[in-house]
């Protein structure tokens, strides 16, 4: 399976300084984790908006923004529940993500406990045991990235600075959601 996969996208040096921007009061009062409407993108990030609506082949379900503190961790996890994974999302590194790592780990079925245990109570599977947990993959998230959310995911951030990411979500279906290029047109990036 593939984990990730990072686009190259022309202008998103342009894309990530207006997310900054954007998000800087967010930042300094130092909020792990807040959602944006989608339409807030149009007017506060306006060069990410365009480029997401050219390429779009769905809705956009969820636009949340994640900051992992200096020297922290996201624990391993899988987003949704067993039975209704969250299955990919499309990240966008904001600040801090040099140095940082987004791994994935092979998980045994039973080792999941699942429960609205994700941010703000949002359905997630928590890992019972993780020394059960194999590392299978990692990658430093410093592009506009593709990344699977249904198998177990963790980051790191030795930094000392804070990590943000903007993490797009995609309507929960079997038919689409599943694959990368069925929520996006990847063609050229
Ligand atoms: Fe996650």
């Amino acid at each position: 399976m593939i984990h990730y996969r990072k686009l190259n996208v022309d202008n998103f040096e342009t894309m990530r300084l207006e997310l900054e921007a954007a998000t800087i009061d967010k930042v300094n009062a130092n909020i792990r984790f807040w959602g944006e409407h989608y339409s807030w993108f149009e007017t506060n990030a306006p060069t990410f908006y365009n480029f997401i609506e050219s390429r779009k082949k769905v809705p956009i379900r969820m636009c949340r923004f994640y900051l992992t503190p200096a020297n922290d961790f996201l624990a391993p996890h899988a987003d949704g529940t067993s039975d209704n994974r969250s299955p990919i999302g499309l990240n966008i590194p904001i600040s801090g993500y040099q140095n940082t790592t987004m791994d994935w780990y092979s998980c045994p079925d039973d080792n999941f406990e699942n429960g609205h245990l994700g941010f703000n109570k949002t359905p997630a599977s928590k890992v019972i045991d993780p020394t059960k947990l194999v590392k299978i993959d990692s990658t430093v998230i410093d592009n506009p990235t593709f990344v699977r959310t249904d198998v177990v995911h963790g980051i790191v951030n030795d930094n000392p600075t804070c990590r943000l990411v903007l993490s797009l979500r995609f309507p929960y279906s079997y038919k689409f959601g599943q694959n990368f290029e069925d929520v996006m047109e990847l063609s050229g990036l």
